[in-house]
């Protein structure tokens, strides 16, 4: 007999293609979770609305290129349960119960709300919705009693007020809710082509959508040790980005020779990009073949999308069956 697996759930907002911060940051855990876990996730679009409402025209277009994105880099749709948010109402009902039960000062207390606040100062953000923002994101995830929530650091602050809010829903109406768990994802040490945190914001970003060219082009001017003018001044690899990128695609050997000729100076930046580049490329192919099946295929991802979205509903729909019943309306 097999015992039961246990339910990981995870979502990401559709505000922009995903890209190698993405994939070592989230998407490579979740292909790996695919083998262990009863996989859920989910295309926050609703999120997405909390800061983007004023300018929503590129939400759907960046729901269906990330899922392309999903699928190019082993998200299967046979072991995971793939959908998009807005498709399933029930979050929506979830949500409205659940902002019944959730004391305010919880939510004006959350360290994410305060920081977001001031970071995207630009926006208007002082929204019912935006401040509810951990109240759907609990919605999300206790609709589907998972048990665990692969999440980065960031989401720490969200997974604890679900935690809160699925406590307090089991002491007033009866043990419906199992507590999840966030699990920690390390976060990927390497960043974007000028040395900031690899992000759409900054514009510094290499995507899984990017054609192998433009991913050379942007090695070729990703930012080396800044203290290395040229090739006849020793380089430091473990202040070198371009370094962490050989860590991760090349192998050791390499690595290895690269760290020691860099220090001695008998390598160029130009050459040690071109390798890397290269061995890049190479553990890319997969992914861009994928890429290209699907964009070639767009039917196939709407089914895909679909089956998904059926799938969840099934579970949304006995969830708040449940909800109803103890609820009593
Ligand atoms: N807030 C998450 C983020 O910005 C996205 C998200 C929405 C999510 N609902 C979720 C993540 C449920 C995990 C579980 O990354
Ligand atoms: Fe970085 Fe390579 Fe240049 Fe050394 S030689 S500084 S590791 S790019």
């Amino acid at each position: 007999m097999t015992t039961k697996k246990k339910r990981v759930l995870s979502g990401m907002r559709p505000t922009g293609p995903l890209h190698l911060g993405n994939l070592h940051g989230a998407l490579l855990n979740w292909v790996e979770m695919q083998a262990t876990y009863d996989c859920f996730f989910f295309i926050a679009d609703w999120h997405a609305l909390t800061s983007d409402y004023e300018d929503p025209g590129k939400i759907s277009g960046y729901t269906l290129e990330i899922i392309k994105d999903w699928l190019s880099v082993g998200l299967s749709p046979e072991k995971s349960t793939l959908f998009v948010q807005s498709d399933i109402k029930e979050h929506a009902e979830l949500f409205l119960i659940f902002s019944m039960i959730t004391p305010v000062p919880w939510l004006e207390r959350n360290p994410t709300y305060k920081d977001q606040m001031v970071q995207l100062n630009n926006k208007d953000l002082s929204t019912f919705g935006f401040l509810g923002y951990p109240v759907l994101q609990a919605a999300d995830i206790i609709m589907y009693k998972a048990n665990g929530v692969p999440v980065g650091v960031d989401q720490v602050p969200h997974v604890e007020i679900t935690r809160e809010i699925a406590r307090r829903f089991n002491y007033f109406y009866g043990n419906v809710f199992p507590e999840p768990e966030a699990i920690l994802t390390q976060t990927p040490k390497i960043l974007g082509l000028d040395r900031r945190k690899m992000s759409k914001s900054y514009n510094n970003a290499i995507y899984l959508s990017d054609s192998p060219e433009e991913v050379t082009t942007k090695v070729s001017q990703m930012i080396t040790d800044p203290q290395r003018a040229r090739k006849s001044d020793p380089g430091d690899p473990g202040v070198c980005n371009v370094y962490e990128f050989h860590k991760l695609y090349s192998d050791p050997e390499t690595t290895a020779g690269i760290a020691k000729e860099c220090r001695s100076a008998e390598i160029g930046c130009v050459d040690c990009k071109k390798i890397m580049a290269r061995t890049l490329l190479a553990a890319l192919a997969p992914v861009h073949e994928k890429r290209d099946y699907y964009d070639s295929h767009p039917e196939l991802v709407k089914n895909i999308i679909q089956e998904g979205c059926s799938k969840a509903g099934k579970v949304a729909r006995q969830t708040m069956a449940e909800v109803r019943h103890v609820i009593g309306i």
